[in-house]
């Protein structure tokens, strides 16, 4: 090949998976690869997979299968799958069985490797199968080629423990894993170095950061020392789960200036008995407890949530539960899920698996009850002034800028593209259900 091959990614699933397609890219432009926005352009087509729910997983055998005519009038072209879904083994096989047509399987362990492994595909012309079970020491020193110019996800942590009786991730990601914070640090301070200015630190459940490490430090801890990088503006850190914050962690969301007025604290649902089957290891009124001691110390601060409906044995009196709990707090807003069954989780085999009529019927309740919670909540902030990173233009309207607030609101307000990448001070005319509008003030 005289000119440069050309590489397409598509990505699924969580900002983990993004953060790790930024690596992907690294690694290619290393090797010489371009990039494209068309698959059928493109000499390596990668599709970094998701297997949380049913869906993501559907989508990938559609869209991969419709390579399959592009690539028998393409002969050079390279086809991968990567990321979660390979990592099960019967979906392993059941993927190179239906998929005939693509030439590598790589996991979420040794993303690395790439390199290494397409070198071996052009080499031998043979299908490459690396799938590693666990990931042992988080690898350090990998190059990125990053989304953004002014923000950026840090991924702090690897690997999941909590075995939540619905979730395929701790099969999929492997046990937890902490980066060393060095090796935090000083990727936070070349990102500041680079202009950089609102950060995004990743873990399946941040809270647990450094329980495995022989340092004493914990999360509350990293976050102060996060807090001193000069240059960076904001910190932000997704997901947290409850049943791990402590009361120094709600101590320093008050206290560090930089950390953000924004928790994403995942409830999953409002009933006792469905928590307990869940294995979410507290309780509602745990729950509620935490979120007035958050609300105490950080009075202006949003919550957000990630709620499932359709839990196995999951009955319309604990799905009321679920509802009168999202009235008691009043989330800014959710991500509202379907369960889907899992093969391997405790919960795919638990008796009494809820219609799927009924699913759908309570989701569309629980979306309604969320988007005029949300609605009221925007509705409280019209007539403040809030401090907006200037993200883009609006897609709608190119005459509007869009950008967010520390509490991860997106507002859109009339402004020059010069702006962008920097942090504007907005005062908020007007609230829809997941924006705002405002003028810069
Ligand atoms: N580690 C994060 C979430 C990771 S998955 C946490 O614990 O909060 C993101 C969300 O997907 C979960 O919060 C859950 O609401 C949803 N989810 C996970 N497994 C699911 C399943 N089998 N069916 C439907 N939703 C699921
Ligand atoms: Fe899944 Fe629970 Fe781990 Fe989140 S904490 S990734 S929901 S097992
Ligand atoms: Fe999906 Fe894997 Fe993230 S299963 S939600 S991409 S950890």
């Amino acid at each position: 090949m005289t000119r440069k091959p050309l590489a397409f990614i598509r990505t699924f699933g969580c900002q983990m998976n993004q953060r790790d397609t930024e690596t992907i890219r690294g690694l290619l432009l290393e090797a010489g690869y371009g990039f494209t926005e068309h698959a059928e352009d493109a000499d390596l087509v990668l599709f970094n997979t998701c297997c949380v729910r049913e869906n993501p997983e559907r989508k990938v055998y559609g869209q991969v299968g419709q390579l399959k005519e592009v690539k028998a009038g393409k002969p050079g072209m390279v086809i991968g799958i990567c990321g979660c879904m390979p990592q099960q083994k019967e979906e392993l096989t059941q993927m190179l069985e239906r998929l005939p047509h693509v030439d590598l399987f790589f996991g979420t362990h040794n993303i690395h490797r790439l390199p290494g492994l397409l070198h071996k595909i052009y080499a031998t012309g043979e299908r490459i199968v690396e799938i590693w079970d666990e990931g042992g020491e988080p690898t350090e020193g990998l190059p990125a080629l990053r989304e953004s110019r002014f923000k950026a996800w840090v991924t702090i942590m690897y690997g999941c423990n909590n075995f939540c009786s619905y979730c395929i991730v701790p099969y999929v990601r492997g046990r937890e894993r902490s980066r060393s914070p060095q090796d935090i640090l000083r990727e936070v301070e070349e990102l500041a170095d680079r202009g950089i200015k609102e950060i995004t630190l990743l873990g399946q459940n941040v809270n647990s950061y450094g329980q495995d490490l022989k340092s004493e430090l914990d999360f509350a801890d990293l976050l102060e020392e996060l807090n001193q990088v000069r240059g960076i503006r904001r910190i932000r850190f997704t997901t947290s789960h409850p049943k791990d914050i402590s009361d120094k962690l709600i101590l320093q969301l008050a206290q560090l200036d930089k950390v953000c007025e924004h928790l994403h604290l995942p409830v999953q649902a409002g009933s006792n008995d469905v928590l307990r089957r869940m294995n979410r290891g507290y309780s509602r009124e745990r729950y509620l407890q935490l979120v007035e001691r958050v609300r105490q110390h950080v009075p202006d601060i949003s919550l957000t949530s990630d709620i499932m409906v359709g839990f196995p044995g999951e009955t319309e009196a604990d799905f009321a539960d679920t509802l009168s709990l999202v009235e008691e707090v009043e989330y800014d807003s959710a991500f509202t899920f379907i369960y889907s069954p899992r093969k391997g989780t405790p919960a795919a085999k638990m008796p009494d698996q809820v219609p799927e009529e009924a699913k759908k019927e309570r989701i569309y309740r629980l979306i309604d009850l969320q988007n005029r919670i949300s609605l009221k909540r925007n509705q409280e902030l019209v007539g403040h002034e809030l401090e907006v990173l200037v993200e883009g233009t609006s897609k709608n309207d190119t005459q509007l800028l869009t950008g967010k607030t520390r509490t991860a609101k997106t507002v859109l307000f009339p402004g020059t593209e010069d702006l962008v990448g920097q942090l504007v001070n907005v005062g908020i005319r007007e609230a829809q259900t997941w924006s705002l509008t405002g003028e810069i003030v």
